[in-house]
């Protein structure tokens, strides 16, 4: 089931909004709402939030990106149009409903986290659940718990003030996750931060979200911070949704003018992931082969090289061409012994600068493998070296028609 979604909603803000979007249904623009008085907060959005993933709204101040979360939350209702959460109508929901569904199921971070600022960072973690009738024991637990989560263990005791910037607002990041709700909102939750800081906090949301399967809504106007975050991401432009797709969609099929103008300046080689440019392992060797299989597979895919993978996938490391022919000579029957472990392997998530350093310190291919050590791809090092000088092409280069660097559909495993 899809944790949120939203079909033809609409919030007009201004006197008979009903009307506004009536008209807008007729063509009216948000220009022509406005001259009435009326603002078009959020026009004919539709989008469904898979349940586990991190999708992210991006778009300009003003183009609606709060107006939308709100909706989510009950804290503004909808004009027109549909929004569930779990499959229950939010629209309809009474106060005491909401309420339920706030403690339950959608917990919500803001940029400008307000901590109570003589209360303890535990006390602070765990306000809202105490609220809740929860045993004050167990408020504590949660919100240690939280707290060692978002890397502040020890901080418990610690007052507010004596936090930078970043460890507050991760006392926010654990108020939400002490609360323990599936769905988690995140309004420009790392905005006013210093861009190290930001990074910082961008990766070990990553990371939550990985060990946590938590949903994440979240809402940034930073076109890198979607690309770093998304498993999918909503462009908005004035009000509406004028795109959705995975970062490497929206960098390679922009769906007009406006999005591609919006993408020219990204840095691709942050965007585009390990998944997106390997290929399928098609030269590896089972490891209960012999060197002499071994040695026949890489003859016919010329390879001095290749994987050598259990029966399940899971990778072992790699032959070469002078150990697998000395077995050979020497009789061998199995591969044992001439087995390297120490191949270079990253998950199909990491981002082509990360292999830059890899690829250049090893002439060999690079291992794409699963959270389980599976191996799923492999990456040559002229693939990396391509897509870079692909990635440094010019802006004309950009606006081609055909995409640079061949995206193959991403498989469900390689989806994190
Ligand atoms: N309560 C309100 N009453 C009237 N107009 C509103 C209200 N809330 C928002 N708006 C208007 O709706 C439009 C969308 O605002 P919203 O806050 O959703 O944008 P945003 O994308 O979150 O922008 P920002 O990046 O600046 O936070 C704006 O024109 C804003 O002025
Ligand atoms: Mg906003």
């Amino acid at each position: 089931m899809n944790a949120i979604v939203a079909r033809d909603t609409y919030k007009v803000f201004g006197r008979r909004p009903e009307r506004g979007v009536a008209r807008l249904r007729d063509g009216a623009t948000r220009e022509d709402l406005r001259k009435d008085g009326l603002t078009a907060a959020v026009i004919d959005a539709s989008f469904d939030v898979r349940e586990g993933e991190i999708f992210v709204v991006m778009g300009l101040s003003g183009s609606g990106k709060s107006t939308l979360i709100r909706m989510v939350n009950g804290l503004l209702e909808p004009t027109a149009g549909e929004l569930r959460v779990y499959g229950d109508d939010v629209v309809t929901m009474n106060k005491q409903q909401l309420r339920v569904m706030r403690r339950e199921k959608v917990s919500m971070v803001f940029q400008h986290f307000a901590l109570f600022p003589h209360r303890t960072v535990g006390q602070n973690a765990a306000a809202g659940l105490r609220v809740q009738g929860i045993p004050k024991h167990e408020c504590e637990t949660r919100a240690k718990e939280a707290l060692r989560l978002v890397g502040l263990k020890g901080w418990e005791d610690s007052l507010p003030g004596q936090l930078s910037g970043g460890m507050r607002q991760r006392v926010g990041l654990a108020r939400a996750l002490a609360a323990g709700t599936n769905i988690m909102l995140m309004d420009e939750a790392f905005s006013a931060l210093d861009p190290l800081i930001k990074r910082e906090m961008q990766d070990q949301l990553v990371d939550l979200q990985h060990k946590l399967g938590k949903t994440i809504l979240f809402i940034t106007h930073d076109l890198n911070e979607a690309m770093r975050l998304g498993d999918r991401i909503a462009m908005m432009k004035d009000g509406r949704i004028v795109q959705i797709g995975t970062a490497e969609q929206i960098l390679n099929q922009p769906a007009d003018d406006y999005v591609s103008q919006f993408v020219q300046d990204v840095d691709r080689t942050r965007v585009l992931t390990a998944g997106s440019v390997m290929v399928p392992p098609v030269a590896i060797v089972g490891s209960d082969h012999g060197p002499d299989v071994a040695q026949q597979v890489m003859r016919q895919h010329r390879m001095s090289r290749v994987f050598v993978v259990d029966r399940d996938q899971t990778l072992r490391g790699a032959v070469d061409e002078e150990r697998v022919a000395a077995a050979v000579r020497d009789g061998a029957r199995t591969l044992d012994g001439i087995v390297d472990d120490r191949v270079l392997s990253v998950s199909p998530d990491a981002r082509l600068s990360e292999l830059l350093p890899m690829s250049a310190a090893s002439p060999e291919a690079l291992a794409v493998v699963d959270g389980g050590r599976h191996l799923m791809g492999a990456i040559a090092r002229v693939t990396v070296l391509k897509a870079l000088a692909q990635c440094s092409g010019t802006a004309e280069a950009d606006h081609g028609t055909t995409s640079r660097i061949s995206v193959p559909a991403r498989t469900e495993a390689m989806a994190r």
